[in-house]
């Protein structure tokens, strides 16, 4: 009777400790080997990247529209004072179209979706925080990421490309954006844009 209890009690513990050693391990030859199931390292292939990265320039214009029935551009957050000439701290949030000219009725090639905020309390400067959502051709569905800082009187402003998806998997550069036409009284402007990326 108590060899048969204690053999009961001492099976499971000797598959546990057994278990607990194999995991041990295989974990130390995953870490020796620099592989594991939370990272490894992989053939660029597999991703497609074996492929030259291209480098391609895209012009298109940004319509800020904040005045009529249906801004693109809505405050979200007011400014942090009253009383600031920079509004700093005033955030607003964007669904902005892209058009091929500076035309809001020339051709629609994505959407500039994201938020910009006042970021200065000296100057009217802008955090931007955007994607450009395309919808032309085969970079239908495909995004590239802006977040930069965007001095708005500056003649141009410079913003780096953080990445992208789609065909801007793995996306670098910049953008250069440029006021078009801006109406003080209403706030609407037109930007060109020029971003310069590179992606496979
Ligand atoms: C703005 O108002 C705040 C108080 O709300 C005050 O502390 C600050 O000095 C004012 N700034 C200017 C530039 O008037
Ligand atoms: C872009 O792709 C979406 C979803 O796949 C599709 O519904 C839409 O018609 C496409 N737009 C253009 C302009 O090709």
């Amino acid at each position: 009777m108590n060899t048969m209890n204690t053999h009961h009690f001492l099976t499971p513990c000797f598959f546990l400790l057994l278990s607990f050693h194999a995991l041990t391990s295989s974990a130390t030859t995953a870490e020796q080997e620099g592989t594991s199931d939370f990272v490894r390292p992989i053939d660029r292939k597999l991703l497609g990247l074996h492929k030259k990265e291209k480098l391609s320039h895209f012009k298109f214009y940004w319509h800020d529209i904040l005045s009529g029935r249906s801004p693109t551009s809505v405050p979200i957050v007011p400014p942090a004072y009253k009383n600031s000439t920079t509004f700093f701290g005033a955030i607003s949030m964007i669904d902005n179209p892209l058009t091929l000219g500076p035309s809001l009725s020339s051709k629609l090639v994505g959407r500039a979706q994201g938020f910009y905020g006042s970021a200065s309390q000296s100057e009217l400067s802008a955090l931007m925080a955007m994607n450009f959502a395309f919808i032309e051709g085969k970079y239908n569905g495909s995004t590239i990421t802006i977040l930069g800082r965007n001095p708005v009187f500056n003649k141009v402003r410079e913003m780096p490309v953080i990445g992208g998806s789609g065909l801007f998997r793995f996306a670098r550069g910049y953008a250069e954006a440029r006021t078009n036409w801006f109406d003080l009284k209403s706030g609407d402007a037109v930007v060109e844009y020029n971003v310069y990326v590179f992606h496979y």
